[in-house]
C-alpha cells in the first residue's frame, strides 16, 4: 500500500489516499461488438491502469469485471444477461466483486439495467469512459451502484491512445462519434449520440505518436466515418473526410497503411474517390455497407440511396482505383422484404463481387423507426435467405483467394497465427499465413501465394532468408510475453 500517508489517521487523507487501494486490484475486460467497442475497451484499459488497477490473470481471479456490450442486434444483448449471470454465480462466492457494464447496452438502458439485473455496481456509457476511477471510488465506498451515461454534447472527448513500449503494428484512432443518419433498423443514433468530428490537429498528432511507438497501419473510426468534417477547418462534408486523409498522408509519411470504417456509401464523395487514387497510403480496400439490393426495402431502411446510385459509386471507386476490393454488411428479413427484394439483393452482391459478406437477420431494435414496421419476416425464412447469401458470397470469395495463388503479396504482419506460423494482411485486407525463422511481426513481407482456405491464403516469403513454408516454426525467435503482438482473428466468419 506505498503511497498512503503513513499513519496520518486525517479521515480527509485517507478519503483522498483510496484510490491507491486500487493499486493492489486487478480487472478483467469482456468486449461484445464492433470496433468502436474495441477501441473503447483499449482506452478503458488504460484509464484503469493510469489509476492503478493492473489486467487480471482471466476472469477468476478480477477484482473488477467490466462488460463492453453491444446492441446492434438483440443476440448480442442476450449475451450480456448470460454473461451477467454468470458473473452473479461469481459473485455470490466473492462478494467483493465488481461487475460494471459500459458500451451501448448501458447508454441505452442507463439505470433501468439494475431493475433486471441487480449484481451490477457500475453502468458507465461511452461518453464517461474517463470518469471510472471516480465512478469506481463511489462503488468501492459502498455507496449504491453508481450510474453514469451522459453524452458529451457540448465538449466531446475522444480519450487517446497512450502507448508505452512498442505497440502492435495496428491501431484504431477514433476521428468521429454518433450518428445523424436515421437507418429505421439501427440503435446506434440512440446508444451513441449526434455526430461529433475531433479536431483533425488532434487525429494527426495521435497517429504521430502511435507511429513513433511501432505503429504501421492505422484504421480511422466511427459510426459514419466519412461523414467527418474537421470542426476547425472549412472544409464540408463532401470534401472534410478527403481532406483529413490527404492532412495524415502528408504529416505522417511514416505511416506505411491508412484504412477507414464504417463509410456510409452516400458520403463516398468524388473528392473522396480522388484521395483513393491519389494517397499511397490509402489501402484498396472499403468495406461498404449495402445492407439491401432492393430499391423498395432501402427506402424503407431510410438508407438514402438506390441500389443504382450504389452501383455508380463503386464503379467509379474501382475506376480510380484498380483492384480495389470490397466487403459490406447485409441486413436479410427486414420488415415487406419479399422474395423478389431478397433475389435483388442477391443480384446486387453478385453484381459486385465482394470479398467479404457480413450478413444478419433483421432484428428488432428498441427506439427505432423500424419498430413502426411489423417484422413479418418468418425466423426460418430469414435463416434460409441468410444462408443463401453466404452460399453466394462464400462462392465469391473463394474464387477470389484461389485467384491470388502463384501471386506475391506486400504482408504486413500483425502477429503469431495458428501452428506457431505468423499472420498479416494485404493491403486489399486477405489474410496471409506463412512461416518465418525470423520474427518479422511489423514488418511488411513479400509473400508468394501457394495455397488459398476459405477465408486466408497461405504462403512463402520471398526472401529465402526469412525460410520457406514448411520450416519448423519453433525455430522462430521466441516472443516475450505482453508485448502487444497477438494473432490475427479470422475475418469476421458471416
Ligand atoms: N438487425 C439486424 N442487423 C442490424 N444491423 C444494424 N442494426 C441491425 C438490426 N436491427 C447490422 C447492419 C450494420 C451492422 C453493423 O449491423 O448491417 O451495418
Amino acid at each position: 500500500m506505498e503511497g498512503l500517508a503513513p499513519g496520518s489517521g486525517l479521515p480527509e487523507l485517507e478519503a483522498a489516499a483510496r484510490p491507491l487501494v486500487h493499486a493492489m486490484q486487478s480487472y478483467h475486460l469482456v468486449t461484445f461488438g464492433c470496433q468502436m467497442n474495441q477501441h473503447d475497451s483499449e482506452r478503458m484499459a488504460e484509464v484503469l491502469q493510469s489509476a492503478g488497477y493492473h489486467a487480471a490473470n482471466g476472469l477468476e481471479d478480477a477484482d473488477l469485471v467490466l462488460l463492453n456490450t453491444c446492441s446492434v442486434r438483440e443476440k448480442a444483448e442476450h449475451k450480456l444477461r448470460s454473461e451477467v449471470g454468470r458473473l452473479g454465480l461469481l459473485k455470490r462466492r466473492r462478494p467483493d466483486l465488481v461487475i460494471a457494464v459500459a458500451g451501448c447496452v448501458a447508454q441505452q438502458e442507463g439505470e433501468r439495467l439494475l431493475r433486471r439485473l441487480p449484481q451490477i455496481d457500475l453502468i458507465v456509457g461511452p461518453d464517461n469512459l474517463g470518469e471510472l476511477p471516480e465512478l469506481l471510488r463511489q462503488v468501492d465506498l459502498g455507496g449504491p451502484p453508481a450510474v453514469r451515461a451522459v453524452f458529451d454534447l457540448d465538449a466531446p472527448r475522444f480519450l487517446a491512445a497512450a502507448p508505452s513500449g512498442r505497440a502492435a503494428p495496428t491501431a484504431y484512432v477514433t476521428v468521429m462519434k454518433g450518428c445523424d443518419e436515421r437507418c429505421s433498423f439501427c440503435i446506434v443514433p440512440h446508444t451513441r449520440g449526434p455526430e461529433r468530428y475531433r479536431a483533425a490537429r488532434e487525429v494527426v498528432a495521435e497517429i504521430e505518436l502511435l507511429v513513433r511507438h511501432g505503429v504501421r497501419e492505422v484504421t480511422l473510426l466511427g459510426q459514419t466515418v466519412n461523414s467527418y468534417a474537421d470542426p476547425g477547418g472549412s472544409a464540408t462534408r463532401e470534401s472534410g473526410f478527403a481532406v483529413l486523409l490527404g492532412l495524415i498522408a502528408e504529416r505522417v509519411p511514416e505511416l506505411r497503411r491508412l484504412r477507414y470504417t464504417s463509410p456510409h456509401p452516400r458520403h463516398l464523395t468524388p473528392a473522396l474517390i480522388r484521395a483513393h487514387a491519389e494517397l499511397a497510403v490509402l489501402c484498396r480496400h472499403v468495406h461498404l455497407p449495402v445492407q439491401s439490393g432492393s430499391d423498395r426495402v432501402l427506402k424503407r431502411m431510410i438508407r438514402r440511396y438506390t441500389a443504382a446510385d450504389y452501383a455508380e459509386r463503386v464503379a467509379a471507386l474501382r475506376s480510380a482505383v484498380p483492384g480495389v476490393t470490397l466487403s459490406t454488411d447485409i441486413i436479410v428479413g427486414f420488415p415487406g422484404e419479399t422474395r423478389e427484394d431478397f433475389e435483388a439483393t442477391l443480384r446486387l452482391v453478385d453484381a459486385i463481387g465482394y470479398t467479404g459478406v457480413f450478413g444478419f437477420k433483421y432484428s428488432q431494435r428498441p427506439y427505432t423507426p423500424a419498430l413502426r414496421l411489423e417484422d413479418d419476416v418468418p425466423e426460418a425464412e430469414k435463416s434460409a435467405r441468410l444462408a443463401e447469401l453466404f452460399r453466394l458470397s462464400e462462392a465469391q470469395r473463394r474464387a477470389h483467394l484461389a485467384s491470388l495463388v502463384g501471386g506475391v503479396e506486400a504482408v504486413l504482419v500483425e502477429g503469431l497465427g495458428q501452428n506457431g506460423s505468423f499472420s498479416g494482411r494485404t493491403e486489399r485486407n486477405e489474410i496471409v499465413h506463412f512461416s518465418s525463422v525470423t520474427d518479422p511481426i511489423g514488418d511488411v513481407v513479400d509473400v508468394r501465394i501457394v495455397r488459398a482456405f476459405k477465408n486466408s491464403l497461405e504462403g512463402e516469403p520471398v526472401d529465402a532468408s526469412l525460410g520457406a513454408a514448411g520450416r519448423p516454426a519453433a525455430s522462430a525467435a521466441p516472443l516475450a510475453r505482453g508485448d502487444g503482438r497477438r494473432g490475427l482473428p479470422l475475418l469476421r466468419s458471416p
